[in-house]
């Protein structure tokens, strides 16, 4: 089974990326999962996509996306909703509009986030689940949402209760993944 991670955040501490990272240490034996960043995807502009099409980074990601049996969206939260840089891959991956059923329509999903403070992006997460419904994902309801994550997340270490829950939280997303197959 093969999962792709994908962290909207491009900071290079970033705690979501760092959690992507976590994903693919604790996957499932059996379950590659592949943990991505947005970097490179240039702001949509619908005269940018007319002239030169779609660009590269998206066909790539887009590609990941379609070969995988699962996605994780992995949000930030800024000012209690996803960032621009995640609702921007999420608009040019819909272009041109007949591949967004093929990307995303029926697509087991999962959706995470980090974040140092207190609600674990709860709210960014409820936020996008109104663009998730639009896209069509087939969503896994279980939740993971890391707060205080500089005290349980850094570049080279993460503390044993969060990998015991996201190491669940993964095998509860195979599952789902499994039972719809
Ligand atoms: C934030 N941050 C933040 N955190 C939160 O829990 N709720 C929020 O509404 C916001 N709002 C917000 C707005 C803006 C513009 C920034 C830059 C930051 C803090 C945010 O969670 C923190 O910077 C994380 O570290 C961002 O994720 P990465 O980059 O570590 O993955």
């Amino acid at each position: 089974m093969k999962i792709v991670a994908v962290s909207g955040s491009l900071r290079s501490e970033s705690f979501n990326t760092r959690l992507a990272r976590l994903m693919s240490e604790q996957a499932p034996p059996g379950t590659e999962l592949r943990p991505l960043t947005l970097h490179g995807i240039p702001l949509y502009d619908g005269d940018l996509e007319e002239r030169e099409g779609i660009p590269e980074a998206v066909r790539t990601l887009r590609g990941e996306i379609k070969a995988a049996d699962g996605l994780v969206l992995i949000t930030p939260e800024y000012n209690a909703g996803m960032p621009g840089v995640l609702k921007n891959a999420l608009d040019w991956l819909t272009r041109p509009g007949e591949e967004m059923k093929p990307t995303f329509g029926g697509r087991k999903t999962a959706l995470a986030g980090a974040t140092p403070g207190a609600w674990g992006t709860a709210l960014a997460q409820s936020g996008a689940l109104i663009n998730l419904r639009q896209l069509g994902v087939h969503l896994y309801p279980g939740y993971l949402r890391v707060s205080k994550a500089h005290e349980s997340l850094q570049a080279d270490w993460a503390d044993d209760r969060l990998k015991e829950q996201v190491s669940k939280w993964l095998a509860g997303f195979v599952e789902f993944i499994e039972e719809g197959s």
